[in-house]
């Protein structure tokens, strides 16, 4: 069942250019430049002239949030506001009828994103969820939704449900864009036809595991991580240290990279590796010289970068090389080799790596 993989985890990575593929089947049609999310239909004039988006999660589906806020931003101008579950159930938040609220959750079992989405309904909020497992309890307490089709998710720690969700995210967000006016239909269809090339880059982004393995073996002893990246990448960070931290039991943190300087930085030695997602977008130049201020203070570089980048190499220890797309899709390949490394890591450390200590697929308590 572990389809020859040692783990169901190392498989589910492996799995992400088929998974995101299943993701856009049937919806994505770039040729034709037709976008179709049947949940989203009866919903769309909602969702088109929301005030707000409240999106509401946990964990690494909470990371999937965040790269949405970006998204939705940058392509449908509605302001977004990305909440934990555990959080906003209990703050007493401001909710209206013109909230679109999205959940987002692998399971669709998680006990505080219920409550929050239960909270929401009550204030007259419209609820979409994006969910994995179909027919789960969140999937029932929302008005309409999305399913990820990334198929069943049996490691803990998520890797093909979070490109998943990312997927449906992505395209909801082009779709509202396009409807709203705020992308034009050159760039819709750009976006489209790059969307669509998405698997495949995953696939050859998949191709660096033997250059990460040896990475892990590098590193395995480390004490601490530290992760950073901007922008779009920033989420990826905060992703690439929660893999890492859950089945490596390796303290990591992640960063927006600028946020260095007002702290993390002093944690900074020869015994501190660093991962950096560095890929050519419009933060580069500032993410280069954050690399820079880590070169100073002797931290390993350990560094994500754009294919045929020769700045970074300059002054990185280790880079992994994943294939150029839009900054707004980079998310979907970058997280690749920070689930890869997080695995190797673990492994060599002899851990459970698809039942990690102390933590369950699903979090049905609060
Ligand atoms: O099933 P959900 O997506 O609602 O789960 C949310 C979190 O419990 C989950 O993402 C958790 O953080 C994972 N173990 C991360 O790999």
């Amino acid at each position: 069942e572990k389809g020859g993989y040692e783990h169901f985890m190392l498989k589910e990575i492996n799995e992400q250019p088929r998974s995101i593929a299943d993701c856009m089947r049937g919806r994505l049609d770039a040729k034709n430049g037709r976008l179709v999310l049947g949940g989203l239909r009866d919903y769309m004039n909602k969702f088109q002239n929301a005030d707000r988006i409240i999106i509401t999660a946990c964990g690494t589906s909470w990371h999937a949030g965040l790269v949405a806020e970006y998204l939705f931003e940058e392509f449908a101008r509605i302001p977004v506001e990305v909440e934990y579950a555990s959080e906003f159930r209990y703050r007493n938040p401001v909710i209206s009828e013109k909230d679109f609220v999205i959940a987002i959750s692998q399971s669709g079992e998680t006990a505080d994103t219920l409550a929050a989405i239960e909270l929401a309904k009550s204030k007259g909020a419209t609820i979409f969820g994006v969910c994995n497992v179909v027919g789960s309890s969140i999937p029932r307490a929302t008005h309409a939704g999305s399913y990820t089709h990334a198929g069943p998710e049996i490691g803990v720690a998520s890797t093909k449900a979070f490109t998943a969700q990312i997927s449906v995210l992505t395209m909801m967000a082009l779709k509202l864009g396009y409807q709203r006016g705020t992308l034009s239909e050159t760039r819709y269809m750009h976006l489209l036809n790059e969307l669509a090339t998405i698997p495949s880059k995953v696939e050859r982004a998949l191709k660096l595991d033997s250059k990460v393995k040896a990475i892990a073996a590098e590193y395995k002893d480390s004490r601490n991580f530290l992760y950073l990246g901007r922008g779009y990448n920033f989420p990826v960070a905060l992703e690439g240290a929660l893999k890492l931290k859950e089945i490596s039991y390796i303290h990591a943190e992640g960063y927006p990279a600028a946020e260095m300087k007002h702290g993390p930085i002093a944690l900074i030695d020869q015994e501190m590796p660093v991962v950096f997602i560095a890929t050519k977008d419009s933060s580069y130049e500032k993410v280069v010289s954050n690399i820079q201020e880590v070169k100073a203070r002797k931290g390993k570089i350990i560094a994500v970068v754009t294919e045929g980048d020769t700045t970074v190499r300059g002054l990185a220890d280790h880079v992994i090389e994943i294939p150029e797309t839009e900054e707004a899709f980079v998310p979907l390949i970058a997280v690749v080799p920070l689930q890869q490394l997080s695995y190797h890591i673990a492994v060599m450390r002899g851990c459970n790596v698809d039942q990690p200590r102390n933590l369950a697929k699903s979090v049905t308590v609060e």
